[in-house]
């Protein structure tokens, strides 16, 4: 049997059509949600990545800046633009586009992005009330790939989920947020033995490793939720999963494709996010 297709694509249209309905609302009360992305240097896949950012942001009716500095911008000149716009009460979400050039640190800029206005969810106060189970704003990564789980109609409490890969950014958050919806939770990385074996017992398989089509079909438990985060670009230009769609898709029960799948839900997230921010920030929750 070959696996049902999760479309991020179609979840994203859904959710943003939510969002601009929230938006309108919003409206109503005098209040519209703002998201500053700031880009230093001419990194040409960022530069794509945020002018997507720009662009949705403009279809759902946010305020919307996009600060661009010269590679050449100190650490100093960057934090005084980020404390400029933590003070700015037009701005709910500020995202600073990652990487940034080499003499920048980049812990020191998302230390000073304001909690309440981190939409990328990687402050360390956020990462820490993820944690601990309090409110914050979710990275937006794993939070879309939680959503798409959800919206296969499967229960996630109780399910087995294994998780390859421990980035900060996708498989630690995931993990937690898999936990704080009551799976049983299997972390893989490049030092797990039997790997292969692990991930055949999970009925959630999630993998963020950054290495195309490296998990294949014998990696996959029947009818297992197949989520793949990998995002690379092959020599012929194409764009590959981490996991290898063709082979895994015969023995997963669902499956997200490479491109169209967790992709289009980042940006999607961050969207939610700003208007997340914009309601609190506005006593509107
Ligand atoms: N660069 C690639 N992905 C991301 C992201 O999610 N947030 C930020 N700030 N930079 C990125």
């Amino acid at each position: 049997m070959t696996a049902a297709i999760i479309s991020g694509k179609q979840v994203s249209e859904e959710i943003r059509v939510e969002i601009a309905r929230e938006v309108q609302e919003l409206a109503g009360r005098g209040v519209q949600p703002g998201l500053a992305v700031v880009l230093v240097g001419e990194d040409p896949a960022s530069q794509v990545y945020v002018r997507n950012k720009e662009k949705s942001c403009i279809e759902l009716g946010f305020h919307s800046e996009v600060h661009r500095l010269d590679a050449a911008t100190s650490q100093e000149e960057l934090l005084a633009l980020v404390d400029e716009l933590n003070r700015r009460d037009n701005i709910d979400g500020i995202l600073v586009q990652l990487p940034l050039p080499k003499h920048i640190e980049e812990k020191a800029v998302i230390d000073a992005i304001a909690v309440e206005k981190d939409v990328d969810g990687f402050h360390p106060v956020n990462v820490g009330n993820l944690v601990i189970g309090d409110d914050s704003l979710l990275p937006c990564t794993p939070a879309g790939c939680i959503e798409l789980i959800k919206r296969t109609g499967t229960d996630i409490s109780g399910k087995h989920a294994v998780v390859i890969g421990r980035s900060n950014i996708v498989g630690k958050p995931v993990s937690l947020l898999l936990q704080r919806e009551n799976a049983t939770v299997t972390m893989c990385h490049s030092r797990t033995q039997n790997m292969a074996e692990l991930c055949r017992q999970a009925d959630i398989l999630v993998v963020a490793i950054g290495r195309a089509n490296m998990i294949d079909a014998s990696f996959v438990k029947p009818g297992a939720i197949v989520i793949d985060v990998g995002m690379n670009r092959l020599e012929t230009g194409k764009l590959a999963g981490d996991v290898d769609y063709e082979s895994a898709k015969e023995v997963a029960g669902h499956i997200t494709p490479v491109p169209g799948g967790v992709g289009p839900m980042t940006i999607t997230m961050l969207m939610q996010n700003t208007l997340t921010a914009a309601k609190r920030r506005h006593g509107l929750e």
